[in-house]
């Protein structure tokens, strides 16, 4: 199934909960760019939470009969679960989805503004988008998510690429209809940016993209600021949704027959840090997720400094609870982690690795590692490299440091060439690749079991899935074991992913 098609046979997902709460405040009009300043300013008030039934404005309704919408996704696993929240709303505002611009009546482009080369990669779209436009003025073009948080983006956008039609950031993705409305009858581009995070609303129309893994938010934003990263400034401070609505999501899933979740943050164990009148973290929730019926949980991402002994507990109770950590190390020198604020040492790293292994002796882990931050020595990347080896890790995601106006160590002087850091990042790859081979090659003639996702990227013959320790199997099985945990035998480890043979269909879970 394509993903029109797949779009198309989906219902939109809504909540069952009636209130009289009044969200028409959400759709009044204002012009607001962004600020990074602002967006940097952490305050003590509380997080109001919305929890009536989101609903759409009678004349908005609709406005999208007969018309169809293209979201390009371009960011992490936060940036593509609000996409599935916008295709939610577009499709209660009457839009159908398809899958190719020039079939749009409106496209937008979710952003994401870790890297350079991610925003390179926008402003190429926008490139490509221009002589459609041309084509077609009614074409509405708008830009949301990280980058639309950034004033040098909006900027350049209004003094570059002013026919693009409307931008809006993260924090306001629930006024899609009334900016929608505009952008059609305005004859400027609309700009409507909150540099400051607004409040947790509940019950979001959603269209997730597959049957069988959905996404569950947990929190919001990020009050980490480590120097390199701009997301605390884009994502706004951190905010908890309640337990209770998390739980709900989580059952509402499970009902409907979904067999993984992953819990969502940028920084998962902070989870419940800013409630004032609880003591409620991570562990407890995931204590309560533990005994719903759901065959696989998972959570991302996890910040090594509040990963607290009640949550290894807790997770060491396996179950439901899959045994994979993605635990970003960043560096493997406590000097770099000193000047990256990341606020732990390479041996505090270490010893709470020690720790999960010893409680959780299946768990495999994988982490997010940069090279090149500024004046990174020689010596400093071995750290790194010998910390790979120790932990053992079975991949990582590796970038070369890429400065963020607006951040702290944009403004460290940096003596490393671009060619080192190129270097470096291969030879830690190097050790990425050879540590993957030898992991997956303990797999050899194993059973493991997997859920099922459905066809091989590359071969519609083979079937793909996950183990519960989040490697990559493709295998030869009936198509009626998509959706399913089957056992496969694995016949041939490759470096990045295993291969094998089904040997039993629909295996019992808890
Ligand atoms: N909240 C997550 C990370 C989100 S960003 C965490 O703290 O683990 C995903 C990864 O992108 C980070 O872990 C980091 O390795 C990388 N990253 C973030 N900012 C970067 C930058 N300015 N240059 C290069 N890589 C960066
Ligand atoms: Fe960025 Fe650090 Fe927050 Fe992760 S924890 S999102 S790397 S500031
Ligand atoms: Fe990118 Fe924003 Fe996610 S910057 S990584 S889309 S939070």
């Amino acid at each position: 199934m394509n993903e029109k098609q797949r779009l198309e046979s989906t219902q939109v997902e809504s909540s069952d909960k009636k209130s009289s709460k009044d969200y028409s405040q959400y759709f009044q009009a204002v012009y607001q760019p962004p600020s990074l300043k602002d967006a940097k300013k952490r305050g003590k008030e509380e997080v109001n939470y919305l929890e009536g039934e989101f609903s759409i404005p009678d004349d908005m309704l609709e406005i999208g009969k007969g018309k169809k919408f293209l979201i390009r996704t371009y960011g992490c696993q936060m940036n593509e679960h609000d996409t599935e929240i916008m295709a939610g709303i577009f499709m209660q505002m009457g839009y159908e989805p398809t899958d190719k611009a020039e079939n749009a009546d409106i496209v937008l482009l979710n952003t994401c503004a870790i890297r350079e080369n991610a925003e390179n990669k926008v402003f190429g779209e926008i490139g490509h988008l221009k002589p459609l436009k041309i084509k077609n003025p009614d074409l509405l073009i708008g830009v949301c998510g990280c980058m639309s948080q950034e004033e040098s983006v909006v900027n350049k956008i209004l003094q570059k690429h002013p026919f693009i039609d409307m931008i809006f950031g993260t924090h306001n993705i629930h006024r899609l209809p009334h900016i929608v409305k505009e952008a059609m009858f305005s004859k400027e581009m609309v700009i409507e940016v909150w540099s400051k995070e607004g409040d947790i609303i509940e019950n979001l129309p959603k269209v997730r993209k597959g049957d069988i893994k959905g996404w569950v938010n947990i929190m919001y934003g990020c009050d980490k600021f480590c120097t390199y990263c701009i997301v605390p400034y884009t994502r706004g401070k951190e905010r908890s949704r309640r337990p209770e609505d998390i739980i709900e999501e989580v059952r509402h899933l499970a009902r409907q027959g979904y067999k993984e979740i992953t819990l969502l943050g940028q920084n998962v164990n902070a989870y419940g840090k800013d409630f004032a009148d609880t003591k409620y973290g991570l562990g407890d929730l995931m204590e309560e997720l533990r005994k719903i019926d759901i065959p696989r949980i998972r959570f991302t991402t996890s910040h090594p400094r509040d990963f607290d002994d009640h949550l290894i507990d807790v997770l060491a109770k396996g179950g439901n609870l899959m045994e994979h950590i993605h635990l970003p190390v960043q560096s493997g020198s406590s000097a770099v982690l000193k000047l990256m604020a990341r606020k732990y040492t390479r041996e505090s790293y270490l010893e709470l690795v020690r720790k999960m292994k010893e409680r959780i002796p299946n768990a495999s882990f994988t982490t997010d590692i940069i090279v090149g931050f500024p004046n990174e020595t020689d010596e400093q990347f071995e750290e790194t490299l010998s910390l790979y080896r120790e932990v053992e890790f079975d991949s990582a995601y590796t970038f070369i440091y890429s400065p963020r106006e607006g951040t702290p160590a944009a403004g460290m002087v940096d003596n490393i060439s671009m060619e080192v850091k190129k270097e470096r990042l291969q030879r830690l790859n190097a050790v990425v690749n050879e540590l993957s081979a030898k992991k997956n090659l303990a797999y050899q003639d194993q059973i493991v079991e997997v859920l099922v996702e459905g066809e091989s990227k590359n071969n519609p013959e083979v079937l793909a899935g996950y183990t519960s320790k989040n490697k990559l199997v493709n295998f030869k099985g009936p198509k009626s074991a998509i959706g399913q945990i089957v056992k496969v035998k694995i016949t041939q480890a490759k470096t990045w992913s295993l291969d094998g043979e089904m040997i039993e269909e629909a295996v019992e879970v808890n």
